[in-house]
């Protein structure tokens, strides 16, 4: 048995208790040319998944404790792309058969055939191979700066795209995370419209925007008489979702009592309508969001960490945009033309200082702040060219200083400091709100206002929260 020279960096995993096999296979794989881990447990096992991508994974089937049927559950989650093949002591045919329907590549008999082995190995990396390139060809097909509607031209955003290609290919659970306007639901839904999924519903909920008692019917639904008001029976989000998609938007402002209800959720696939104890199977995948800091949150005992490792299988981080600015001019054509659409304007442009501008601009709103800009823009400029005059104030007046500090240019009028700090003080307060989802006692905090002082400043500057 030998391999040829792109097989020599093939990885593979040996996972059996019995040294004798163990040894045998590790010994007779390395001699060929393989590149070989082996350990002695399941547990040894999910660790080794867990920080390496391995080609094939050769594991007994039976093993004390986490055994071979769980290694391969975790390692179709992780990387679908790894092939698992079983190895069983006395051909339980009814385990091997439950094993290939749950995605094993095959199974062998032990003691191991050679041949038999040789011939599963070629053909395994054969399939890895042609799934290689059809995702290549696939990526090419899409475009460079493209994911489906998402634009980008940043490594960080290439990176972000290449993850979502594998992405689509698995059911795993996500978790995105990012900031205010960085595409966190946008990134959601091309997942779900590029999956295996897309014909089935996408339901989204804002956690965030519904009241802790109202949001738990709303999400595993209720029966007649659950509650006061609860007329009749009702399905929850994710039932409506089954066979689709869940993205669960802003998870980290969830009550404590539903985190563990949806951890038995996510433990189980499986709900009970609130006042029933029918348990309704589900197969549904899920998504959520944060722009909170959930790990922090996890460390201040506001959200559970089970909780958390069940939601982070893969997390997705969005970068702010003052993080990557190379993508602005892209995203910039992007809208202008799509604003110019919309607006039957004839197409615009935006000149020079206005480019700078905006590529110096902090952006605390992210992508869906220049978005909003660029509207503006069109809906405002009178020719076809956008000029610095036609950017807000926050963009234009501004340019930066060494220290990174944003200070406001004097025009041959001097400088009005007094409307500058208010304005400043009504950009910070509005931020702040939308930040805390219009929480005042939460915006007060982040503002270290206290709350009558916010309130007093709210009514003055005529905010709407
Ligand atoms: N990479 C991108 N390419 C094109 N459009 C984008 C991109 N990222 C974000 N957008 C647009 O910006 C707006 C905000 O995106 P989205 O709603 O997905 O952000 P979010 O992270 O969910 O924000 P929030 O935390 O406030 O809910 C949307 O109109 C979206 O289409
Ligand atoms: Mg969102």
């Amino acid at each position: 048995m030998t391999v040829n020279a792109s097989e020599a960096t093939t990885q593979i995993l040996i996972v059996d208790d019995d040294s004798g096999n163990r040894d045998g296979l590790t010994l007779l794989l390395r001699q060929v040319g393989y590149q070989i881990t082996a350990t002695d447990s399941g547990e040894g096992a999910l660790q080794h998944l867990a920080e390496t991508t391995f080609a094939i994974v050769l594991t007994d089937l039976r093993l004390p404790g986490i055994s071979g049927l769980d290694i391969l559950r975790y390692s179709k989650e992780r990387t679908p792309q790894t092939h698992v093949i079983l190895m069983t002591g006395n051909a339980s045919t009814e385990t091997a058969v439950e094993a290939m329907k749950e995605g094993a590549f095959d199974y062998l008999t032990k003691p191991i055939n050679v041949k038999e082995l040789k011939i599963l190995l070629d053909n395994a990396l054969e399939k890895s191979r042609l799934v290689a390139e059809n995702q290549y060809l696939r990526q090419q097909l899409r475009g460079k700066y493209h994911f489906a509607n998402m634009i980008g031209s940043s490594p960080a955003m290439q990176t972000i795209f290449k993850q979502m290609e594998k992405i689509i290919q698995t059911d795993s659970t996500v978790l995105i995370l990012g900031e205010s306007g960085t595409g966190k639901e946008l990134v959601a839904r091309a997942v779900h419209f590029n999956s295996a999924r897309k014909e089935k519903p996408f339901i989204a909920i804002n956690c965030g925007a519904i009241p802790g008692e109202l949001l738990e019917s709303e999400l595993f639904g209720h029966v007649k008489g659950a509650f006061t008001g609860a007329g009749s029976d009702k399905a929850g989000k994710f039932e409506a979702a089954e066979g689709g998609t869940i993205f669960l938007d802003e998870i980290g402002t969830m009550p404590m009592q539903l985190q563990m209800k949806l951890l038995r959720v996510l433990q189980e696939r499986e709900v009970e309508r609130v006042g029933s104890s029918r348990k309704i199977r589900l197969n549904v995948r899920i998504i959520s969001a944060t722009n909170a800091d959930l790990a922090e949150l996890v460390k201040t005992k506001e959200f559970r960490e089970d909780l958390y490792y069940r939601l982070n299988v893969i997390p997705v981080h969005l970068p702010p945009l003052r993080e990557r600015r190379e993508d602005i001019p892209l995203l910039v054509k992007h809208f202008l033309k799509k604003s110019c659409e919309a607006q039957n304007h004839l197409p615009c442009t935006l000149n020079g200082e206005a480019t700078a501008a905006l590529q110096q601009y902090d952006w605390p709103g992210n992508v869906r702040e220049l978005e909003n800009v660029i509207e503006r823009a069109v809906a405002l400029v009178d020719g076809e060219s956008i000029e610095l005059d036609d950017l807000p104030t926050q963009i234009s007046q501004h340019v930066k200083s060494d220290s990174g500090v944003s200070f406001p240019l004097f025009n041959e009028n001097g400088v009005d400091l007094p409307a500058l700090v208010a304005e400043l003080e009504c950009r910070m307060i509005q931020s702040a709100l939308e930040r805390c989802d219009g929480v005042k006692t939460k915006a007060a905090e982040l503002l270290h206002l206290n709350r009558t002082t916010l309130v007093e400043k709210i009514r003055r500057y005529n905010l709407s929260v």
